[in-house]
């Protein structure tokens, strides 16, 4: 809690004031031992119904699921160090226990599932007070269980051992630096606008899963104990889909592909006892998925310049510079190419244990940053996420960080943890073993299609990040039996309602790959008719384009060869500077930050002190000495 003014404040204050620094003990938490694996246990409550979805009747439940250290014992697993992972369960809106489930993740590395529950597609969405949320009429489960999980260990709500920190949010550079353990035997430290206490996860980039691979083993004894032992899951419907976005393009092809093999393991008697779940997977959907890196790239060189919006990210010498470093012999592609050489020829299970070819494929990806995104990104004109938007792009919001970090919000959660939005510590374990520059997805998601699961792909067309021409790419190089069927089809209108059309479609079969228009990386916060709508249908083996059709083994779409048509420029958004994330503020703003001079309300900062010249942006009189009087007691 920030009080500017503690002079002012009795002693009695300022000592529970400290206390109100670290998320509070949690109570009424049931805990299940598991029948199955000792020292197995799930901890969780019923959230409060003031809390996200305060939908009449609907429930939802938070906890973890604790694998104590060595839970995870197959060989080329390292696990000793506890894991436990946060999940959110919210019942379907009807009928919960006829409904499927589907399971969210985010991607990162690193990033929290909460942004899918409170700013994409979940029950709610949080309002700029950073304390109140409103109901979100599509979120995904008006009709489906959703599961949200923070994963790999580390994120979000997840966490290891619990050890404090200090958090500088003006830390030049994102990541570690901005991250400190915090020893405060000598007394906690005073928070102020930029700079927290708390209690986290460690920061050891040891303990966690350090590549896709390894976060799918993890990911698979969550899932064993949570559907055989969460007692408040008891579906009619044994089947589970997984969507996911961003990073989730290298998760969700993986997670699947590791379900559906230990399948065939517990189903030839290889892998057995007691507690040994059979999990269904059937549906995987990808949202703006970076699922190939040579895709990937190849679109990070040319979406600057060949988007739809026809907005020029680069300039004519910075796109001839990143192709030529693309193409070139050595260069970006070829890079590629022999980090998954080398993947293949020294370390083809993936467990990221040979330290010459994850230095290579780190430095692939580092080039790759260096030479193309590198260029997009520091003009600071355009969105990571949206290229239609300014660098410090606002949409969508984060107040999710803000109330999350809601003293009364955690403990109606139960976390004994602050909430982390992107994990340091699993972005760089990640970083290290070159995770991002391996191959295997493409196969990996032609092995889940002819094995009958569904993949719905979905991409935002002003996303810069994973963006759609890479994604398309990617479609179209799934190495399945119905490739070139699938290639021939032809992209047709999703339709929304008789006169609007939400993008274009190519599907055939189980396969779908629709371009979103109007929408960034997130899609359901752009768009969230088309992205429920996609949602629903490819669950319920509709056609993706209409939902009218049932889908049987040769349909197909058929359409335009390509899917290029022109879209409007909408108009930006104006800038918010939301102090928990700096990226939306500008140098100045960071500057009046760091200075001291920024008025801040509820972490959005909305003036500067007279003096400081700059007043109040339309909230009044914000301008002056009296008014940060009245908000320097507001709470961190
Ligand atoms: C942790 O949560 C507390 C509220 O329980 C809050 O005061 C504090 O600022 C948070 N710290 C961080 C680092 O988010
Ligand atoms: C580790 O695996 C072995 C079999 O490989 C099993 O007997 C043992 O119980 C496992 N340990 C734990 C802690 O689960
Ligand atoms: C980090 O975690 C690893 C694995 O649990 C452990 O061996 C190491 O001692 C930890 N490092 C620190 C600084 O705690
Ligand atoms: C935040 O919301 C909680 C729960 O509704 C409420 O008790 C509290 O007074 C609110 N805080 C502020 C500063 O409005
Ligand atoms: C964090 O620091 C506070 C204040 O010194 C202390 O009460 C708390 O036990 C510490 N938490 C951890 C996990 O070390
Ligand atoms: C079970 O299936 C796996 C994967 O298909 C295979 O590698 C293994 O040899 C099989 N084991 C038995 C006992 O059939
Ligand atoms: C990644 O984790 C695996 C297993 O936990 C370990 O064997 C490997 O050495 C780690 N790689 C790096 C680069 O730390
Ligand atoms: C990429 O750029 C950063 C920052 O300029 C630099 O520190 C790093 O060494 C570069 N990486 C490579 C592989 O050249
Ligand atoms: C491929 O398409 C044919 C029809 O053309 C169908 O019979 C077959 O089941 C399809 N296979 C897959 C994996 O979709
Ligand atoms: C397509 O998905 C459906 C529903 O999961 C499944 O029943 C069917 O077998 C799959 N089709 C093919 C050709 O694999
Ligand atoms: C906030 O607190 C930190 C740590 O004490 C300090 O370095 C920084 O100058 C403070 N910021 C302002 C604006 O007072």
């Amino acid at each position: 809690m920030l009080l500017k003014n503690s002079a002012l404040l009795s002693g009695a204050l300022l000592a529970s004031s400290a206390v109100a620094q670290f998320p509070p003990k949690p109570e009424d938490v049931k805990t299940v031992k598991s029948k199955f694996h000792q020292g197995i246990e799930i901890s969780y409550k019923e959230v409060d119904p003031a809390v996200c979805e305060t939908t009449e009747g609907v429930r939802s439940f938070s906890g973890y699921v604790h694998l104590p250290p060595h839970s995870i014992n197959e060989t080329h697993e390292r696990q000793d160090y506890p894991i436990n992972t946060f999940f959110w369960f919210f019942e379907s809106r009807k009928d919960p226990h006829k409904a499927p489930l589907s399971i969210w993740l985010n991607g990162g590395p690193g990033g929290s599932s909460m942004m899918g529950a409170l700013s994409e597609n979940g029950p709610c969405f949080v309002n700029s007070d950073s304390n109140s949320t409103h109901l979100n009429p599509w979120s995904w489960n008006n009709e489906v269980n959703i599961l949200y999980i923070d994963q790999p260990n580390q994120v979000g709500y997840s966490y290891d051992v619990l050890t404090n920190i200090t958090v500088n949010l003006l830390a030049d550079n994102e990541g570690p630096d901005a991250i400190k353990l915090g020893d405060f035997s000598e007394g906690v430290p005073d928070q102020n606008a930029t700079f927290l206490v708390g209690t986290s996860s460690s920061q050891n980039i040891s303990a966690t899963a350090n590549s896709t691979q390894h976060a799918a083993v993890a990911f698979w004894h969550f899932a064993q104990t949570w559907f055989e032992e969460f007692p408040q899951y008891k579906p009619h419907d044994e089947k589970i889909s997984l969507f996911t976005e961003s990073y989730g393009g290298r998760y969700g092809p993986t997670f699947v592909k590791k379900f559906m093999t230990q399948n065939e393991l517990i189903a030839n008697g290889s892998i057995s006892g007691p507690g040994t779940h059979y999990l269904h997977l059937d549906t995987l959907g990808l949202i703006n998925g970076c699922i190939d890196a040579e895709d990937a790239a190849s679109a990070y060189v040319e979406f600057p310049i060949a988007n739809t919006y026809g907005i020029q990210g680069f300039t004519e010498e910075q796109y001839f510079k990143a192709k030529y470093e693309y193409i070139r012999k050595d260069g970006l592609r070829d890079q590629i190419r022999e980090c998954r050489r080398l993947q293949l020829e020294t370390d083809p299970n993936d467990y990221g244990d040979v330290e010459n070819t994850n230095a290579y494929c780190y430095k692939a990806a580092e080039n790759l940053g260096n030479l193309t995104i590198a260029a997009y990104v520091e003009s600071q004109k355009f969105g990571w996420f949206d290229i239609t938007h300014q660098g410090t792009d606002p949409f969508p919001s984060t107040y999710l960080m803000g109330y999350l970090n809601q003293q009364w919000v955690q403990q109606a959660l139960g976390v004994p943890v602050n909430f982390t939005a992107v994990s340091p510590a699993v972005y760089e374990a990640f970083t290290h073993t070159g995770d991002i520059s391996k191959g295997g997805l493409l196969e990996d998601l032609a092995y889940i299609l002819d094995n009958g699961v569904k993949v719905a792909m979905m991409y935002g067309d002003r996303d810069y990040a994973c963006n759609w021409l890479g994604g398309e790419q990617s479609s179209l190089h799934i190495p399945w039996s119905n490739a070139s069927s699938f290639a021939s089809a032809g992209y047709t209108p999703l339709v929304l309602s008789p006169f609007s059309s939400g993008g274009l479609v190519r599907q055939f079969g189980n396969l779908s790959f629709t371009r979103v228009y109007q929408a960034g990386h997130l899609v359901p916060s752009y768009q969230p008719q088309a992205a429920y709508e996609i949602f629903m249908r490819s669950l319920f083996n509709r056609d993706v384009a209409t939902g009218e059709i049932a889908v049987s083994a040769d349909y197909g779409t058929e359409g335009r060869e390509d899917g290029w048509t022109p879209s409007d420029v909408l108009p930006k958004p104006e800038n918010e500077c939301y102090v928990l994330n700096p990226g939306s503020c500008s140098q100045e703003e960071q500057a009046w930050l760091k200075d001291g001079t920024a008025i801040v309300k509820n972490w959005i900062l909305v003036g500067r002190e007279k003096g400081g010249k700059r007043g109040g942006r339309g909230h009044g009189e914000q301008g002056s000495q009296t008014v940060l009087a009245e908000e320097g007691m507001y709470e961190l």
